[in-house]
């Protein structure tokens, strides 16, 4: 369907008919607390500690030593407690952190101080004084503990608006240069002192095997040479080097290597998965980053979500106790994930023993910390967790906020670099992003060697990455998932438009621009920027690695090659795909990754304006040959890419032409439907063929990853099985709004005959404990209505499955459906939905009549 057509039936979709009361089977997912709360996970994995290396982490400080058990002698339990404990600053106020003595905030990705997911550098420190000036007021105890902020500042410090955001680590891993990850960091360090935070969650030293996962792009490499070399040096440039006088010091922030371990272990392709590796492949491929981090002093590592062997890391004392601690011999502290203890078996998010216990030093309890405090505080009082282990704990967080010099430090605002405008994006910031931005372009395809263009030349540039700064910035960008902001939001950024603009300059060419790509203009090259929208964590797992164009159609490559006009593709994404006929339809192809904010590396490099600006950057992952499935890496059986590990052309090799590749994907029409056209939303995205779009009036608005409002009608997220994977739908005065699921294709078939009926199944909630009645429907039409509709009232504060008879909602024939489920609203209020999808009808639900 056209983005008319669309419109048209969007805005006429508004139900008329009056809704009625129905019977709905409900179904209590929530699993039943624990009776008793075991003190470790009853199975563990079994480690052998003599396959691991011997390495040496810096010695302790006898004079830390000494002061931490000054302090401790002063803390109460209640203090001890505290500090094994970081609340989100989204859920914590500094009173909190007063009265309850936290020990941590953290800002998670979309989490700042004021209405929006990333804050001025005026505004963090603001934020920053508060809590810290909380947390150092003697009021009550002994001795008061300063806080530390933790925030992710993963490619850059991407929340902190103007700051410099770098490529994401996938292309750092192409540019396979430590010094330059080493000058990375350290601006880094210094960007996140001038908004007054202390401790970064970076690196990411994931090993990712399987590129289907969400967090590839969070990984320098599928191979652990790059990632243990980089380790060590992005280490050194965020926290100085241990044993130097500017270790810790200023300009300096806290590192956390993460997540241990093996969370790019998991082969299927899922985030938070499971690794099903022997002990010796996860020390040879997933662990070696951990080494070079532990013998360059890194202060902190985080638990990861994922397990190893069916067991959850944040419960695995074999793995954070055995291994990291007693024969790796790491003296720092492990943070956890978030609210990644509650995962572990018997564990809620505010009641986990059994992860102190396995050897978690700090709960990162985002919005939990205060249930986690409560029974953390029982629990060692009545010896479920023993007093050594929360002493344990405290000294490790007391020892690196000693290293960090904590107790002599000003209050965030007041030293040095904080608010300085002038370590803000600087210069040399920039000019090392846009150095890095040049490293890191692989060049796959450069036939004819059309590659590099002259100045003088008539350029068209065409797709939606051309001039979106936020599509080639990726996710952990301004927000969590990143994207969906305008050029304005990157006041020292520089798109990718704008720089092939400025090399035009020189050589008196000139530039064309049609996003679409539909120009008939006459140039004498095309170059295409295009690829994935952003997207974090889970929301990007993909069941398969074809490529799917979403804002822009490379159909339109083909009608430039075929008038002669030959096709230079820049591809932005965060993950090799398979691109085959986009390969086919481009004389020069050049994978970019996700490059940041200075777009302005990229016409470096096409257009070679210095003689030294060649492609130097090699592939750091293998470029798969077929889309479907597990792609096997280096060294496994079946290995066999379409580019392999360390490929990549440069100018003056006198490469042969790659002429025409395969079309054939290896995934057949039903792969190509995304899996089942049944399943409508779950995992926080919408699937396959459907996209979500919120209506109201005659507005309409696509569903966004982040939160997404049209009039008073506001969606938001919500967390059901994992983070962010269910919709908050909040129907503000007036309450017109509606949330539609439709097909952006054809009309699709979800079951092939009317007597395989289907039930519409989802999990919902209304989140303030009240009643809310929900309306229901399916195939609405342009004339504005539904074809069926339904009431559904939400009674219960925990998740509920919820089924409604297609045939109650119009959908008694599933074999042509245009909207497979909507849901409005007659009334204000809130309700959650999540795991939106068709299963075969149980017979149980039946429509009120
Ligand atoms: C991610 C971590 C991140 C943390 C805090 C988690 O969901 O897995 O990588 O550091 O959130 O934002
Ligand atoms: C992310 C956070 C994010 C949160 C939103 C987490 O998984 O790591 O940074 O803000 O989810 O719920």
């Amino acid at each position: 369907m056209g983005g008319a057509a669309c419109v048209a039936l969007l805005s006429a979709c508004a139900h008329t008919s009056e809704p009625e009361e129905v019977q709905v089977t409900e179904t209590v997912i929530e699993t039943v607390e624990p009776v008793s709360t075991p003190l470790m996970t009853e199975t563990d994995v079994t480690v052998t500690p003599s396959l691991w290396p011997d390495i040496t982490v810096p010695a302790l400080d006898p004079a830390i030593e000494a002061r931490i058990d000054d302090i401790m002698s002063k803390m109460t339990l209640e203090q001890k407690v505290g500090q094994v404990i970081q609340g989100d600053t989204d859920s914590l106020t500094p009173e909190d952190v007063k009265k309850y003595r936290l020990g941590s905030v953290l800002s998670g990705g979309s989490s700042a101080p004021g209405d929006e997911p990333f804050a001025s550098k005026e505004a963090w420190l603001e934020a920053a004084d508060a809590y810290w000036n909380a947390s150092i007021d003697p009021e009550g105890v002994e001795i008061a503990i300063p806080v530390i902020w933790g925030i992710d500042a993963v490619h850059g410090h991407a929340n902190l608006f103007g700051a410099t955001v770098f490529p994401h680590n996938i292309g750092l891993g192409a540019t396979n240069d430590p010094d330059l990850i080493e000058d990375i960091a350290r601006i880094t360090a210094q960007e996140l002192i001038v908004s007054g935070h202390d401790w970064t969650f970076a690196p990411t030293i994931a090993t990712p095997q399987d590129d289907r996962w969400g967090r590839t792009y969070e990984g320098y490499s599928e191979r652990p040479e790059i990632v243990a070399a980089y380790a060590e040096r992005i280490v050194h440039g965020l926290q100085g080097v241990p044993g130097q006088e500017d270790f810790l010091g200023n300009g300096r922030v806290i590192s956390s290597a993460k997540h241990y371990v093996a969370d790019g272990g998991t082969k299927d392709g899922h985030d938070q998965g499971n690794a099903e590796i022997s002990e010796q492949e996860l020390i040879d491929i997933h662990a070696q980053g951990y080494f070079t981090a532990l013998e360059a002093g890194v202060q902190t590592v985080m638990s990861s979500f994922s397990s190893w062997d069916g067991v959850k890391m944040h419960g695995s004392h074999a793995m954070l106790t055995e291994i990291l601690k007693d024969r790796l011999g790491f003296t720092g502290f492990v943070v956890g994930d978030w609210n990644g203890h509650g995962q572990v078996p018997g564990c809620t998010n505010t009641d986990c023993p059994q992860s102190m216990n396995a050897g978690l030093d700090m709960y990162m309890a985002p919005d939990s910390w205060k249930g986690i405090y409560e029974s953390t505080l029982r629990h060692v009082q009545n010896g479920d967790i023993p007093m050594e282990r929360l002493d344990d704990a405290v000294r490790r967080i007391l020892r690196v906020k000693l290293a960090y010099g904590i107790f002599d430090k000003a209050a965030p605002s007041e030293r040095p670099g904080a608010n300085e405008e002038s370590l803000l994006a600087s210069d040399e910031a920039r000019a090392l992003a846009r150095r890095a931005v040049r490293e890191s372009l692989v060049l796959l395809k450069n036939d004819d060697n059309i590659l590099p263009l002259s100045t003088d030349k008539t350029v068209l540039v065409i797709g939606d990455g051309a001039d979106t700064i936020a599509k080639a910035a990726g996710g952990w960008t301004l927000s969590w998932q990143g994207g969906g902001y305008d050029n304005s939001y990157f006041p020292n950024g520089e798109s990718i438009l704008e720089g092939i603009e400025e090399a035009l300059l020189p050589g008196g060419g000139k530039l064309i621009f049609d996003p679409e790509g539909t120009s008939d203009a006459k140039a004498d090259v095309v170059i295409a920027v295009y690829g994935e929208n952003p997207y974090a964590e889970g929301v990007g797992d993909v069941n398969n690695l074809d490529f799917r164009p979403n804002d822009f159609d490379t159909e339109h490559l083909k009608t430039y090659k075929d008038k002669g006009i030959p096709v230079v593709s820049v591809f932005l994404s965060g993950r090799p795909l398979w691109v085959n006929p986009e390969l086919n339809d481009s004389d020069a192809f050049v994978a970019a990754w996700w490059p940041g904010t200075e777009g302005g590396g990229v016409a470096d490099v096409l257009f070679q304006t210095e003689p030294e600006y060649n492609f130097t950057g090699r592939l750091s992952f293998s470029w798969p040959a077929k889309a479907k499935g597990y792609q096997p890496n280096p060294g496994e059986a079946g290995y066999d890419p379409l580019f392999a590990y360390g490929y990549g052309l440069s100018y003056g090799d006198d490469a042969p032409n790659l002429g025409p590749v395969s079309e054939d994907s290896g995934l057949t029409e039903e792969d190509l439907k995304d899996g089942d056209p049944r399943e409508i939303f779950s995992s926080g995205k919408t699937r396959g063929s459907w996209s979500g779009m919120l209506v109201y009036g005659g507005d309409y608005v696509p569903l966004q990853q982040g939160a997404t409002e049209v009039g008073s009608f506001e969606v938001g997220r919500a967390d059901y099985k994992i983070q962010e994977d269910g919709l908050v739908l909040n129907w503000g005065p007036g309450s017109q709004g509606r949330l539609v699921f439709v097909s952006m294709g054809l009309p699709v078939k979800i079951s092939g005959s009317a007597d395989t009926a289907m039930d519409l199944i989802f999990a919902a909630k209304q989140p303030d404990g009240g009643r809310h009645q929900l309306v229901v429907s399916g195939n609405c039409q342009q004339n504005g209505e539904c074809a069926g509709t339904e009431t559904v009232t939400v009674s219960s504060d925990e998740w509920a499955e919820y089924r409604v008879p297609g045939a109650c909602i119009g959908l008694a024939d599933l074999s042509m459906v245009m909207v497979p489920a909507a849901f409005s609203s007659d009334e204000a209020g809130s309700v959650a939905i999540a795991d939106v999808h068709f299963a075969p009808a149980t017979g149980d639900a039946e429509c009120a009549e």
